[in-house]
């Protein structure tokens, strides 16, 4: 006898999605706030569900108790689906202290260990780049996240004489080096612009660390002869990023490198008010952020650009695995980009923070 279940197709199971909020500090809130009106309508379709838990990291927080991140709360969020992260920092907390206490720790607790910053050019928007436009700029910087100068490896001797000295250590490691290539090359598959991937560093100066990254990088491209590589030096590539944007599809770098080359990719793109990010652990807990900070003196005022905010949501729709409302995002965003905005920069888009969100959502049906 067949069985029931194959005569009818079963019902498609609504996903659930946990999300952890951070919201954080200054515009974060605000920012997030129209993220989640965005991701909530597209869960209103019916194909998935998200749950949200709320989370006061920040340095309010820390200004209050005197605590970063408690490990309870990392415990916690080991347990989520993904982490949705507004901005981390406040002017009146010494820097340093969130950005390694909350953001830095977080990446190297959870193990996220790609940056991943798409550098595109919406429809409407101004970039800086003179006869350049959306068919320009269209690039994927992947950058390693817990390791480099960005590990914590260094100490002084002698400390406050004349005889000071401060070493930080940049470490590499095969197998974090190798994991950031390899996302890299799988990255570079799934696009489908040009199908390359250039390897960014300065072989000829960081002659250990990045003689490392070009050995892996050889290696692992005999896997991948679809794809075509390159390699450029940072400086180079940061003249390219201006001169010639267009040559680029994917850029893998390391974490360093990556962290400059990102702000000026975000600049080229229209600024930090459409900067998406996600700190990556494919298969594990993906942490999604808008790049551009606080904003302290936008706080409070609904000035503040959402979209940077509702594209790192849709960044993390993709890695949940829903890339169709992701993509209907995005062309939501495109639309609102390419009809509606004067301008992307806080106070002179024409629009409050929370119209823009409207606007989306409205761009959505
Ligand atoms: C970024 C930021 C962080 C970094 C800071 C806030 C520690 O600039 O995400 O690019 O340097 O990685
Ligand atoms: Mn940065």
């Amino acid at each position: 006898m067949t069985p029931q279940t194959q005569a009818t197709a079963a019902p498609t199971a609504t996903r659930t999605y946990t999300i952890a909020v951070i919201p954080g500090d200054g515009t974060g809130p605000e920012v997030i706030r129209e993220g989640r009106k965005v991701l909530e309508a597209l869960a209103g379709r019916g194909t998935f569900r998200l749950q949200w838990r709320d989370y006061d990291l920040g340095g309010a927080r820390y200004l209050k108790t005197k605590e970063t991140l408690p490990a309870g709360v990392v415990k916690e969020l080991r347990e989520v689906d993904a982490i949705y992260l507004g901005a981390i920092g406040h002017p009146d907390v010494k820097p340093g202290i969130l950005e390694q206490g909350i953001l830095l720790k977080l990446r190297f607790e959870l193990d996220q260990y790609i940056n991943l910053r798409p550098v595109k050019l919406y429809p409407g928007v101004w970039t800086p780049l003179r006869d350049k436009g959306p068919e320009h700029i269209d690039f994927v910087v992947v950058r390693e996240n817990t390791e480099g100068l960005y590990a914590g490896v260094g100490g002084f001797l002698r400390k406050g004489t004349t005889e000071e000295v401060a070493l930080q250590t940049s470490v590499n490691t095969r197998h974090g080096v190798e994991r950031c290539i390899r996302y890299a090359f799988e990255c570079t598959r799934k696009r489908a612009k040009g199908k390359k991937l250039t390897l960014c560093g300065k072989t000829n100066v960081l002659t250990f660390a990045h003689d490392l990254w070009q050995r892996v990088f050889d290696e692992v491209a005999a896997s991948y002869p679809d794809i075509r590589t390159e390699y450029t030096h940072v400086d180079a590539c940061c003249m390219w990023m201006v001169k010639n944007p267009e040559w680029f599809d994917v850029i893998v770098t390391d974490n360093m490198f990556g962290d400059i080359i990102t702000d000026l990719g975000a600049m080229i793109q229209g600024g930090m008010g459409i900067a998406a990010g996600g700190n990556l652990h494919p298969g594990g807990v993906s942490m999604f952020e808008p790049i551009g900070g606080s904003a302290p003196k936008y706080t409070g005022q609904n000035v503040i650009n959402p979209l940077a905010a509702i594209c790192a949501g849709g960044m993390m729709l993709e890695q949940l695995g829903e890339p169709e409302a992701a993509q209907a995002l995005e062309r939501a965003v495109m639309q609102v980009t390419g009809t509606k905005l004067k301008s992307l920069a806080a106070g002179k888009m024409g629009y409050s923070t929370s119209e823009v969100g409207d606007l989306v959502v409205q761009a959505l049906k």
